[in-house]
C-alpha cells in the first residue's frame, strides 16, 4: 500500500518529527485563589493541586511554582466580607502588593476583575433590585482595575461580560498613568455548566437566577465572535475563549478577525473532569492533561489558563 499514513506513527521519533504543536511553560497561566480570613488551606473539590489559600500560604505556593518554571499567574482575590453594592479593594490590593514585594519581576501577575466574589448576590454586576445597573457596574470594574494596577498587577483580566467594560477599564487605566498595563479580556465567555468547582472556590455562585443574561448562549456563534471583536476594538490586548474545550472551533476565527492572540481557559469543570476520571481509575491524569493542552494549541490558542500549569514540568513541558 503506497499511501500508508500509519508509517509515520510507528515510532516515537517519527511522531516527534511530525508533531506540529509545541508550546512552553511560558504560555501556561496558573490560577490562584487568595481568600481573606482563612486559617488553613482549603482544598477545592475536583481541582487537584489547587486550594483556597491565605496570603502567606499563597506566597509559599508561588515560590514552589516559580521553582517549577511557572511564571504566569491569574489571581482571584476573594474578600471575606460581602456587601450589596459597595466595593472595597483593600484585601485584593494587600494580596497583590505582597506578591509584588516578594517576587518583583520574576513573575507576571494577572488579576481577575469581576464583582461576583464581592457581592452578596453573587452576580457580576451592580444590581438595582434584580436589574443590572450597567453604568455603575462599569464604574466599579474600572475602579477595581485601577486599584489592582496601583497595587502592582501586571495585567487586568475582566471576566464579567458587561457591555463596554474593556473601554471603560482602558480609559481609567490610561488616566491613572497605566498606559502600558495590558488587558487580557475574557472576551468570548459562555454561560456554562463547567464553572462549578470555581464558584465554590471563589464563593461566587449567583444567589438567584443565573448568568445567562450576560454570558453568551452556546448556540449563538455570531454573538460569540462579536464579543471578542468588540473587546479588540475597545482595546483588549489579549483575547480568550472560555470554557476552552467547548470553544475550540472559535479560536482561529477570532484570531483571524481581530489579529489578536487568543487564549483558552481550561475551566474548573473541564480540569476537574480529568481529575475525577483519574480518581476512578478511568484515565491517566498526566497524559489526559497533556492531550487537552495540545488540542488547545492545535486549535490555535496562543496561551492556556489551566489549574494544571504547576504540573507542566512533571509532564515534560
Ligand atoms: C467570575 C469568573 C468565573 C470564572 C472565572 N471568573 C465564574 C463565572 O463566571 O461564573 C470561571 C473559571 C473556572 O470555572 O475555572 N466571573
Amino acid at each position: 500500500m503506497s499511501n500508508r499514513l500509519m508509517r509515520l506513527r510507528a515510532s516515537r521519533h517519527l511522531r516527534n518529527l511530525c508533531a506540529e504543536t509545541e508550546f512552553t511553560r511560558a504560555q501556561l497561566i496558573q490560577p490562584l485563589f487568595i481568600v481573606e480570613g482563612l486559617e488553613h488551606d482549603e482544598p477545592i473539590t475536583g481541582l487537584r493541586g489547587t486550594a483556597r489559600q491565605n496570603i502567606p500560604s499563597a506566597l509559599r505556593q508561588i515560590e514552589r511554582d516559580l521553582e517549577n518554571g511557572v511564571t504566569q499567574f491569574l489571581l482571584f482575590p476573594v474578600p471575606g466580607e460581602k456587601k450589596l453594592n459597595q466595593f472595597n479593594h483593600h484585601f485584593s490590593q494587600q494580596a497583590i502588593s505582597a506578591i509584588r514585594r516578594q517576587f518583583g519581576d520574576d513573575l507576571c501577575l494577572w488579576v481577575d476583575t469581576c464583582l461576583c466574589s464581592s457581592t452578596t448576590h453573587g452576580h457580576c454586576a451592580v444590581l438595582d433590585d434584580a436589574r443590572i445597573n450597567l453604568d455603575a457596574t462599569l464604574n466599579e470594574l474600572a475602579q477595581a482595575a485601577l486599584a489592582f494596577a496601583e497595587a502592582g498587577a501586571d495585567g487586568i483580566s475582566p471576566s464579567d461580560m458587561m457591555d463596554g467594560r474593556v473601554a471603560r477599564i482602558r480609559t481609567r487605566l490610561d488616566e491613572g498613568g497605566f498606559e502600558l498595563t495590558p488587558v487580557m479580556s475574557y472576551s468570548t465567555k459562555f454561560a456554562s455548566q463547567f464553572y462549578g468547582p470555581f464558584r465554590q472556590a471563589a464563593d461566587s455562585a449567583p444567589q438567584f437566577g443565573d448568568r445567562r443574561h450576560y454570558q453568551i448562549d452556546v448556540r449563538h456563534r455570531t454573538d460569540a465572535l462579536a464579543c471578542s471583536e468588540r473587546c479588540a476594538e475597545e482595546g483588549a490586548d489579549l483575547l480568550m475563549v472560555k470554557p476552552g474545550l467547548t470553544s475550540l472551533d472559535l479560536i482561529r476565527p477570532i484570531h483571524e478577525r481581530t489579529g489578536r492572540a487568543v487564549g483558552a481557559y481550561q475551566v474548573s469543570g473541564e480540569y476537574a473532569g480529568l481529575a475525577l476520571l483519574a480518581e476512578q481509575g478511568l484515565t491517566n491524569f498526566d497524559a489526559a492533561l497533556r492531550e487537552t493542552w495540545h488540542v488547545f494549541k492545535r486549535a490555535g490558542a496562543q496561551y492556556i489558563i489551566t489549574y494544571g500549569a504547576r504540573y507542566a514540568r512533571q509532564l515534560g513541558i
